[in-house]
Formats: structure tokens, C-alpha cells, sequence
């Protein structure tokens, strides 16, 4: 798991948490969030071929499991809004909402592009062989 630590200052008259981009090694190119999920409710059940992603949960907290095709599955729950989860291209992932009213907030290397999804978990596991198969040769 990649996780940063945004530099949070805190003020007594509240909290400010800055993320600034060279923490990560991407340009970030889409934000996004994700809110009004129902509490259980998964989300996700995709990977990208390209797309670079850093999850923020603000307020609240969601459950985020990382799945790399070749066996190894890790869960992480991100409760703390100085935590910054960075997700590659060919990572499973969805995203379960525990708490009533959570946010993902959602930091991406590009613009929205659906052919950059993969759907299909089968066709997750065939792109993990194939790109396996590729790199030993
Ligand atoms: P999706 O990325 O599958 O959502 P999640 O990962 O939260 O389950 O997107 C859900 C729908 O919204 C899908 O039809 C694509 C659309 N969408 C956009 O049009 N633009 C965007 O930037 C995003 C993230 C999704």
C-alpha cells in the first residue's frame, strides 16, 4: 500500500490538509468525489490500463481493497483525511462506504476516458497474464 501523509496544519479555528503534488509522481489532470453512497455500499470493480488515481477520504470513512491480479489482495480503511492512497494502472479496486455521509475525494492523471477501464474481472485476469507473459520475454 502507497499511502502519504498530507501536511495537515492544524488551526484553532480548524484544520487545513494541503496535498501538494510533487508528494506524487503524476500530474493530477481530474478531481473528483464521490458522496451520497449508502452505507455498504461498494463501488469500483474495475482497474484502469493507464490511469494514475490518489484516494482521499475527507470525512468518514470507506474501505478500499487493492487486488493485483496475481494473488495479492490488501485492504485499507481510509478514516483519516490526511491519508492519500495512491492507486496504479492494473489494480483492482473498489471502494465500501462504512460510514453514514463519507467522502472519497478522488485525485486523477487524466481526463475521463471509459476505454481505459477494464470491467470485467476475467478480462483483469487475462491483461495481468498477458502483460506477465510480456515481461519475461
Ligand atoms: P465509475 O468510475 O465506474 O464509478 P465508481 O468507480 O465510483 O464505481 O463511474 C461511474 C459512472 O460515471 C460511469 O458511467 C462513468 C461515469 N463517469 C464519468 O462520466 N466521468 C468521470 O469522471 C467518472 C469518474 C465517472
Amino acid at each position: 500500500m502507497d499511502i502519504k501523509k498530507l501536511q495537515k496544519i492544524h488551526h484553532p479555528s480548524g484544520d487545513i490538509f494541503v496535498f501538494e503534488s510533487e508528494v506524487f509522481n503524476f500530474p493530477v489532470r481530474r478531481v473528483y468525489f464521490i458522496k451520497n453512497v449508502p452505507v455498504g455500499g461498494v463501488r469500483g470493480h474495475h482497474a484502469h490500463k493507464t490511469l494514475k488515481q490518489i484516494l482521499i477520504c475527507p470525512h468518514g470513512a470507506v474501505e478500499i481493497t487493492l487486488d493485483n491480479g496475481k494473488g495479492l489482495q490488501e485492504k485499507v480503511i481510509l478514516d483519516n483525511p490526511d491519508d492519500a492512497l495512491y492507486v496504479g494502472p492494473y489494480v483492482w479496486h473498489t471502494m465500501k462506504w462504512m460510514e453514514k455521509d463519507s467522502v472519497l475525494l478522488v485525485l486523477a492523471s487524466d481526463s475521463f476516458n471509459e476505454s481505459d477501464y477494464i470491467r470485467q474481472y476475467s478480462d483483469f485476469l487475462k491483461e495481468i497474464n498477458r502483460l506477465s507473459k510480456h515481461d519475461q520475454s
